[in-house]
């Protein structure tokens, strides 16, 4: 019997990828999202990949009775991947109730519907921010969290905390903490990829609208960080890996693993922004006009992943190669300007 599974922020980037996982794989998806990140166009691109358009509840996982409703219509549901919050580190900053509000509220809310309709798997999207400067590179799954520096990764380290002490209560429930590091690239298909709200605050999204010529050049954030170039480092993880992966969780999850497992999801590789940049113009042949900017508060230098627990325990890795995600990224913000 094909399983249902519910996708909290599933018209989202990374949701919406993963949808078109799961569908692949034989699940029955129904995202319940509120848009308030993302357009439902995004669901027409995974029909468009996959032959099924997911079942679709606009509902915000903040509202209470909705989501009892919706849990209530979707009772056969056999676990949740909760990816619905809001992820802007800045904006965080400036609005820190909204942020608890959101990311804890929604999480707090489905945690309840879950109990309710004896749904007893979760998913969860961490990120590597919990890590904060870790002391010790790669970061591994054991690596000590450091307090947040905002409160999107309060949300985060709070998130992780809340599920472990729920499902410490509830025996019959499970739980996978994914911590990601840096998403980026689209389908290769062009159907779906990610859709920033005005000006991107993440280098992957300027990088290909800098290259479309929608802004005049990219700032780099620091060149004299203690690091082999001296430009900060990061894990960028193919968006499509990460979307295998989410299967592989549910899998290990519905195969019977107990308690609460955490797996860090990224290739185990540091890439530079110089190296990020070189790399995109040699895969799409387009420069990337770039000036060197004063670092940006609040950076980590570098922090990359040591994921083999996840190929360990799920049989997972990452595999796309950076030049074929590069090129995905530039072919999605080439259809996306072409619309506009
Ligand atoms: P996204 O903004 O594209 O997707 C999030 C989706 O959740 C959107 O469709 C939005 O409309 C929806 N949403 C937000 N609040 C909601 C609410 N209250 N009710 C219903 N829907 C709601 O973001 P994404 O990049 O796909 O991120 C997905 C998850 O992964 C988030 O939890 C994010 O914090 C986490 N994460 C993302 C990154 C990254 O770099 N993209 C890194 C680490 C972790
Ligand atoms: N960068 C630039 N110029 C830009 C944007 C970014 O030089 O215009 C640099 C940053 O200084 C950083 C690197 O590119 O060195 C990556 O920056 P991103 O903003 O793309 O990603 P971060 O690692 O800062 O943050 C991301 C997510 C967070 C998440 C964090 C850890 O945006 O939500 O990864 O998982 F918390």
């Amino acid at each position: 019997m094909t399983q249902k599974i519910i996708v909290s922020g599933g018209a989202g980037y990374i949701g919406s990828h993963t949808a078109v996982a799961l569908q692949n794989a034989g699940f029955e998806v129904v995202v319940f999202d509120n848009l308030s990140n993302s357009k439902s166009d995004s669901l027409d691109g995974v029909m468009r990949i996959t032959g099924v358009r997911p079942l679709f509840e606009q509902i915000d996982c903040t509202d209470t009775n909705a989501m009892r409703d919706a849990f209530a219509r979707h009772r056969d549901a056999v676990g949740v991947i909760h990816f619905a919050a809001l992820k802007a580190v800045g904006e965080s900053v400036e609005k820190p109730l909204m942020y608890y509000r959101n990311n804890l509220g929604g999480l707090i809310n489905i945690l309840d519907a879950m109990a309710e309709f004896n749904v007893n798997n979760i998913v969860f999207s961490s990120s590597a921010t919990v890590y904060g400067v870790p002391e010790k590179l790669p970061a591994t799954e054991e690596t000590p969290l450091q307090p947040a520096t905002s409160p999107y990764g309060s949300t985060k380290v709070m998130g992780e905390n809340i599920i472990r002490d729920t499902v410490q209560a509830k025996p019959n429930m499970r739980a996978v903490l994914l911590r990601y590091f840096n998403p980026i690239g689209a389908h290769p298909s062009g159907e779906i990829g990610e859709l920033p709200n005005g000006i991107p605050n993440n280098l992957m999204p300027y990088i290909t609208q800098t290259a479309a010529g929608i802004r005049e050049h990219l700032n780099v954030f620091g060149d004299d960080y203690d690091t082999p170039d001296g430009f900060c480092v990061r894990d960028y993880i193919d968006v499509n890996d990460l979307a295998a992966a989410h299967v592989a969780a549910l899998r290990h999850m519905l195969g019977g693993a107990q308690g609460v497992n955490v797996f860090n999801l990224g290739t185990g590789r540091g890439t530079s922004v110089m190296e990020l940049i070189r790399a995109f113009e040699s895969a799409t042949g387009v420069k990337v006009p770039y000036k060197i900017a004063p670092r940006r508060a609040g950076d980590v230098p570098a922090i990359w992943a040591d994921a083999t627990k996840a190929e360990r325990v799920l049989g997972w890795r990452a595999t796309t190669a950076l030049t074929d995600t590069l090129a995905s990224a530039w072919r999605w913000q080439q259809k996306v300007s072409e619309k506009n």
